[in-house]
Order: structure tokens, then C-alpha cells, then sequence
């Protein structure tokens, strides 16, 4: 997964513009970056291997000349992170400069066609064919237009693609063309750009047009023109003002995305509360009327589906299954079927795993629901309905804010599903709505008072070899999130499961000083959770617990605790009890000198299976 930018400006150099767009996408890949710009018909590349920062020293990445160009930050799927491999990607003849995110599945037999008629490549990644193709279709049809040439070459790709194209033979032009990986255009009066994601350039223009599968758009200062790649037909399509500020896309202060997204949860866990009613009424009568119901995701997401899969059972008395998205086809391919039901949960709206088991489950006529953060993603394309759950974009690799906000979607999905089956009365419902609605100011509570408390934990524990993470009842998925979190960004290894499973083999590895996480909601299961901690007490464990403020009783018995607000009904407790445990996630990566925005190995959304 990588991202693809390009700009063709009035009266400016295009060079430092993509530089700067290119940092705002280096969340989405960073092992190499590149850029290629025209000037006086002639093709000028600067491309290498690192981090933007560690290029821009070596090569100086704003100085190209010429007012229009495509540049590139990469996550390797195909050829090493090389600076041969990294993009833009040239013809024979250095007159077509190529970016790409996505995957061609069918690159080598294109390869050794091309190859076969004398192409010469130097890189090893599948990206490159794309640029002879171009070429040599139009040396066998000089006539063509460039956007004629790249529609009969991307009509031979299979795979996922986001494209942008320069030609020295159109030397005003950028062509690009998306299937499967996202694409956006922004416009303004003395500009255009098309990127992988609106922050790119939303400090120049909030005037943004979608993409969508199966189109191709060429960009000029006089505008742009959408056409469908099957049939060449043009596509009319308005643009839409994003309501998102520039400075959402840049840290306002904070030292790291992610620190600035955990303090945007109150924010954006508002903003779930305006969901639309109507939307959420008609999504809940699918789940309802289903023969069964899968909440399908990966990572984070899939957290949420297990907290939401406790919350459908608890209110609306409703079993659902929450299913692991690369593990959906193997588990319930043969089974899902037309009285099926699909949730699936993904703030990117691009991840490949569910998408894949959407696409499954579609061929078996199941009906699709979305839950997700990207309005205009593959998710909400195939979805009968989705929800857009208005967390604004998410920059750091580690989800936080989105996190917060799909449990927030999901319980008010459950109210309504319990509310449509008759197993909440009214006064339940108005409470547990209230509860909801106080949630945000529960969350900035806790920031407020508890981080620092966090960050003291997280020194104190910093050279940890490893961590458990407890939980009981919904709690469970509580600490499946806060393992995930501290294993990504500060490479503690770590475990989680329900507390109840522990004498079944995990308290083997307990030994003195073994830091165990509790989180502890004030729910049925407190009691029980209370000989927990007694258990690894007994073995020497140095025990942390996430407690409502007035539970003195855990208070007095762990090592150290967090608190969050009390009252806090237990299918809601995931919001809150999550937040000390993000926060945990970033002051261990910080004390251990990671950065955490940028996890290795990892990025933000995988778009490959
Ligand atoms: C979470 O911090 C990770 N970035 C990752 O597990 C993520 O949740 C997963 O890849 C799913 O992404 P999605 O919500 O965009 O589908």
C-alpha cells in the first residue's frame, strides 16, 4: 500500500507542492519516495530508497523543474525497497512517468510479452509494465490520445491500481485511473491534483471529486474529464466541499499523529452521536429480519465486531458471529448464504481481507452492511447500506479514534435492534442513550486526569519482555485491543484473553514481576474477576487494573491502576476502558524510542491479501 499524488499548477513549480503532499501520505508507506515532473518537453525524476526526509537531504525533492508532476511514497509489495524499484516508473524512452498503489496480478506475463518486444526493464516491481504497456501501445497506434493509450492498457491489468500518468507527448495532461485502491481529485481555480487520500492536499483545496472503480480521469488546469474504463463512456460528477480542515491534517502541536487522534476521540465520538437516525433504523432492520448475522473486519476493527457481537446478545438478545475477515471464507464460505447477514466494519473501507469476504458472501446473494470512516471507499460501494462514522481522517497507523467510534456506531445499532425486537423497555433505552451521549465527556476525563498517571505506568514498565491483557465478558475485547496496540507501536510482545481461561495454561508463563493488565467494568463478572487478580498475585505478577474511579476494592489489591469515570454501563465500557490502554500503547513506544505513527512492517490500511 503506498501513496500516489499528483498536480499540474498556474503558476508555481510543482516539485516542492508534491513534496509536501507526499509527506502527508507517508502514513500509508515509507520505505521509498519518488517524483517526476515535465519541463520544456522533457521528463525530470528524482527517486530513492528511505524515508522522505532522508531523500529530500540526498536529492533535495523540491528541486525539479516544470509545473506539473506525479510523485510517490511506497510500502514494497512487488521488489525490494530499492531505489531501482521505487516509483515513478519510466518507459523505454524516458518520455512516461508512472505511479502506482495497488498490486497487478497478472504483471509477469505482461512482462515477458513486453520483454519479448524488446522492452527493457530495470526494476523488479510489477508497477514498471505499466509504463511500458502505455508505450507500446502507442507505438502501435500513434494516433492514439495518452488517455486512449493508458484505457486499452489498464483494460489488460488485472489486480488493484490507483494510477497517475505523465507523458512528454501531452505534456499539460495527468492521467490516472483507479480500480480497487483509493483515488481522489481535488480542485481549485489555478490547480488540480489527483491522490491516494483527500489530506494530501486539503491545505490547498477542500474541493474534492471521488473515484471510483473502473475509471479513468484526465486532469488539466481547464478541469477534468471522468470516463468509464469498460466502455469509454464519460461519467459526469459533481464535486463535493469535504468539511475537513486542513489542520486535521497536519498534528496541531501534538509530537505524533496517533497522541493527536487518542486526544480527537471525544471529538469524534460526538460526532458518531449525529449519525443520521433514519440510517441507523434502516441498517438495524437487516440484522433483525437475517437468519444469521457475521460481523466481519481485521486488527482493530475486528475488535469492535467482538465487543459489538456481546452488545447484540446483551440488549437485543441477538447472537451474531464476529468473524476475522482473512478467516471468513474458510470458516463460513460454504455456509453463508441469501438469509445471510454481513456487518463488515473497516474505517479504511479498502482492506482486502474484508473485502474479500464481502465479496464471497455476495456471490452467495448474503446481504452486505458497511461500517466505515472513508465515504467513497470499495466498502461503500458494495454495501445494500452503510454508515460513515465521522471520525475525520486517520493519520497514525495505530486506530484509535476509529476504534472508538465503530463501538460507538455498534451499541447504537444494538439500542436499535434491541428496541425493534421488544427487549429493552423505554426507560432502559433513555438510559443507556444517556450514558451514550455522556460517553465523549467520559473520554476527555480520562485524558484529562489519567494520562499522565499512563505515562508514569509506562516508564516504570518500559523494559517489559512481555505483557497479559485481561478482560471478562465484553471486557475481553477490551484487552484484545490493548494487546494489539502495545504489540504494533512499541513491539512488546503480548497476550490476551478471558481472564477465566488463565488456569487453563496461560499462567504458566507468570512469574514475579510479569506485568498482568486487568480491565476491570463494574459488571456480573467483578467478583470473579477479583480472584483473577488474586491468582496472579499469588505468583508474583505486577498487576495493573483499569478501574472506575470509586473501586477501591481492586484499588487496594493491584500494583497500579487507572481510572475512568464510574456509572459506566458495561456495554459501554469498551469506549473508555480502551483510552488508559492506547495511551499505555504510546508512552511504551516513546519511552522505547519507537516512532509511534510509523510501526515498522506495518501501514495503514493492507489492501493486499
Ligand atoms: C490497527 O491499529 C491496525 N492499523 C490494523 O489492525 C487495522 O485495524 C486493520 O488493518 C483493519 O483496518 P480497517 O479498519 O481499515 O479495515
Amino acid at each position: 500500500m503506498c501513496g500516489i499524488f499528483g498536480c499540474i499548477l498556474k503558476d508555481e513549480k510543482a516539485a516542492p507542492v508534491m513534496h509536501a503532499a507526499l509527506k502527508r501520505l507517508e502514513y500509508r508507506g515509507y520505505d521509498s519516495v519518488g517524483e517526476a515532473t515535465i519541463y520544456s518537453d522533457a521528463l525530470y525524476i528524482k527517486k530513492d530508497q528511505g524515508k522522505i526526509d532522508e531523500v529530500h537531504r540526498i536529492h533535495d525533492l523540491d528541486d525539479l523543474p516544470g509545473n506539473i508532476g506525479v510523485g510517490h511514497t511506497r510500502w514494497a509489495t512487488h521488489g525490494a525497497p530499492t531505489q531501482v524499484n521505487a516509483h515513478p516508473h519510466l518507459d523505454c524512452n524516458r518520455q512516461i512517468a508512472v505511479v502506482h498503489n495497488g498490486i497487478i496480478d497478472n504483471f509477469a506475463e505482461l512482462k515477458s510479452e513486453l520483454e519479448n518486444r524488446d522492452h527493457i526493464f530495470k526494476s523488479r516491481t510489477d508497477t514498471e509494465i505499466i509504463a511500458h504497456l502505455i508505450e507500446d501501445t502507442l507505438n502501435t497506434n500513434p494516433s492514439l490520445s495518452l488517455a486512449d493509450a493508458i484505457l486499452e492498457t489498464v483494460r489488460r491489468l488485472n489486480g488493484s491500481y490507483a494510477i497517475a500518468v505523465i507523458s512528454t507527448r501531452e505534456p499539460n495532461k495527468i492521467v490516472c485511473a483507479r480500480n480497487e485502491s483509493p483515488l481522489v481529485i481535488g480542485i481549485n481555480e489555478n490547480s488540480i491534483y489527483c491522490a491516494s487520500d483527500i489530506p494530501a492536499f486539503l491545505p490547498r483545496t477542500n474541493k474534492v471529486v471521488i473515484v471510483n472503480d473502473g475509471e479513468l480521469v484526465t486532469l488539466s488546469l481547464e478541469g477534468f474529464e471522468i470516463r468509464k474504463i469498460a466502455d469509454s463512456s464519460t461519467v459526469a460528477r459533481e464535486s463535493k466541499l469535504i468539511d475537513w480542515t486542513p489542520e486535521m491534517a497536519v498534528k496541531q502541536g501534538y509530537p505524533h499523529f496517533m497522541l493527536k487522534e487518542i486526544h480527537e476521540q471525544p471529538a469524534s465520538l460526538r460526532n458518531t452521536l449525529r449519525i443520521q437516525e433514519h440510517y441507523l433504523e434502516l441498517m438495524a432492520t437487516f440484522p433483525d429480519r437475517a437468519r444469521e448475522v457475521f460481523l466481519v473486519a481485521c486488527g482493530t476493527s475486528y475488535h469492535a465486531c467482538l465487543a459489538g457481537s456481546y452488545a447484540f446478545s446483551k440488549l437485543a438478545f441477538l447472537a451474531t458471529y464476529p468473524v476475522i475477515g482473512s478467516e471468513f471464507v474458510e470458516q463460513y464460505g460454504k455456509s453463508v448464504n441469501i438469509d445471510s447477514t454481513i456487518l463488515a466494519v473497516s474505517q479504511s473501507g479498502e482492506t482486502a481481507d474484508t473485502l474479500a469476504a464481502v465479496n464471497i458472501a455476495r456471490q452467495r446473494a448474503a446481504t452486505i452492511l458497511g461500517l466505515t470512516n472513508t465515504i467513497g471507499s470499495t466498502l461503500t460501494r458494495v454495501s445494500r447500506v452503510y454508515l460513515g462514522q465521522q471520525s475525520g481522517p486517520e493519520i497514525g497507523v495505530a486506530a484509535t479514534k476509529t476504534f472508538t467510534a465503530q463501538l460507538s456506531v455498534l451499541m447504537q445499532l444494538a439500542l436499535r435492534l434491541a428496541k425493534k425486537r421488544g427487549k429493552i423497555s423505554q426507560d432502559e433505552m433513555d438510559f443507556l442513550e444517556e450514558k451514550l451521549e455522556k460517553i465523549p465527556d467520559n473520554v476527555e476525563t480520562i485524558i484529562k486526569t489519567q494520562e499522565e498517571k499512563v505515562k508514569q505506568i509506562a516508564k516504570k514498565y518500559k523494559d517489559a519482555k512481555t505483557f497479559f491483557f485481561l478482560g471478562r465478558g465484553i471486557s475481553t475485547a477490551t484487552a484484545y485491543e490493548g494487546r494489539l496496540k502495545l504489540m504494533e507501536i512499541a513491539y512488546v510482545p503480548a497476550i490476551a484473553f478471558p481472564a477465566g481461561e488463565s488456569k487453563h495454561g496461560p499462567i504458566s508463563l507468570v512469574e514475579p514481576g510479569f506485568p498482568v493488565v486487568f480491565i476491570c467494568a463494574k459488571d456480573e463478572s467483578h467478583k470473579t474477576l477479583i480472584g483473577n487478580i488474586m491468582e496472579m498475585k499469588a505468583r508474583g505478577a505486577s498487576t495493573i487494573a483499569i478501574v472506575e474511579e470509586d473501586d477501591e476494592e481492586i484499588k487496594k489489591l493491584v500494583d497500579d491502576y487507572v481510572e475512568v469515570p464510574k456509572g459506566i454501563p458495561e456495554v459501554l465500557s469498551p469506549i473508555p476502558f480502551v483510552v488508559p490502554l492506547q495511551l499505555l500503547a504510546y508512552y511504551m513506544a516513546v519511552e522505547r524510542g519507537h516512532n509511534p505513527d510509523m510501526p515498522r512492517n506495518l501501514a495503514k490500511s493492507v489492501t493486499v491479501k
